[in-house]
């Protein structure tokens, strides 16, 4: 018998569009159990480390709360109370993480470093966010426009303001999932299509007006305007974004049904105006919480397979 080959979560690329398809159903499934409090925990016996190298809210309690509801525990460590914080090689820190749990999440700067600890760990390494990519959130975003609008395929998602992890992800999910993203950035924050990999132009259309980016979009999304580990841009940024922020007026010429998401945290009043994200299109609760459901198919999925029941 051959062991079932280990399979990572390092960007949204690394998994098919059949395997989302069958995520996105376990994830429904497994949000219904949770909601009607039953007992499920195919991952009893089970540990999760989890390594902050950056700041979390979201991430650390879906990924804490949803190993504990699948019957699992969780290990949290960050670099300044790890050996990581000291300079310990990540491919030691690896090998020794991955003898002793079954899953290992990282957030940490540069996408390098996930996949050499990947390379050195004996079990599934999940990316909660790199200076690059943030795969888990996109994959809660879709979750939460098929539960509000249906499949996404065909659909349009504008993304208003920086070409970051969350702009890079989008565009790997528009050319797996097949749905258009319509990218506004200001000058200078464009997204690199080479890091994000994906062939273009069919999956994403690029336009210097926001405005333009939004008319007749299903989905209007945006993020804060300066990302984790470029803390030192901020003023420059505050005035390169000065136009990329979501009002009423841009979500006036996406469709009227389009939905609003923000991966948060958000700064009303910058990316993005109060009377939006607190507004009647705003999905960003449900997007939230839905980070823990798709979370908790992912682990299932990476460890179990395509499990019944
Ligand atoms: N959206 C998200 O990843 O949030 P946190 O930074 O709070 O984990
Ligand atoms: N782009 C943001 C997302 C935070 C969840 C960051 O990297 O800080």
């Amino acid at each position: 018998m051959t062991a079932m080959a280990i399979r990572h979560y390092l960007q949204f690329s690394d998994l098919t569009a059949d395997e989302y398809a069958w995520i996105f159903q376990r994830a429904a499934l497994i949000k219904a159990k949770f909601k009607a409090y039953e007992k499920y925990h195919p991952l009893a016996d089970r540990t999760l480390a989890m390594i902050f190298e950056k700041a979390s809210t979201r991430t650390r309690v879906s990924f804490e709360a949803g190993m504990y509801q699948m019957g699992g525990s969780v290990v949290h460590l960050t670099t300044g109370d790890t050996q990581l914080g000291r300079a310990e090689p990540i491919e030691d820190t690896a090998r020794v993480i991955s003898r002793m749990v079954d899953l290992v999440m990282i957030r940490t700067f540069g996408q390098d470093k996930i996949e050499r600890f990947a390379a050195h760990s004996r079990v599934p390494v999940i990316n909660g966010l790199t200076n690059e990519f943030h795969p888990c959130q996109i994959l809660a975003d879709i979750f939460t426009f098929i539960e509000h609008r249906g499949s996404i395929a065909g659909k349009v998602v504008a993304w208003v303001g920086d070409g970051n992890n969350m702009a890079n992800t989008w565009l790997q999910a528009a050319e797996l999932l097949g749905f258009t993203v319509h990218l506004s950035t200001p000058s200078g924050y464009e997204v690199d299509q080479s890091v994000a990999g994906v062939r273009g132009p069919a999956s994403y259309k690029v336009f210097k007006d926001p405005q333009d980016a939004c008319r007749g979009a299903d989905l209007v999304t945006t993020d804060v305007w300066t990302s984790m580990g470029y803390e030192a841009e901020n003023e420059a940024r505050r005035k390169a974004f000065a136009d990329w922020c979501v009002d009423a007026d841009l979500m006036a010429v996406a469709r009227p049904d389009a939905l609003f998401m923000h991966c948060l945290p958000a700064h009303r009043g910058e990316e993005v105006e109060a009377e939006v994200i607190d507004g009647p299109q705003s999905v960003v609760w449900d997007e939230a919480e839905n980070r823990m459901h798709v979370q908790k198919a992912l682990m299932e999925f990476l460890l179990l397979g395509r499990v019944q029941g």
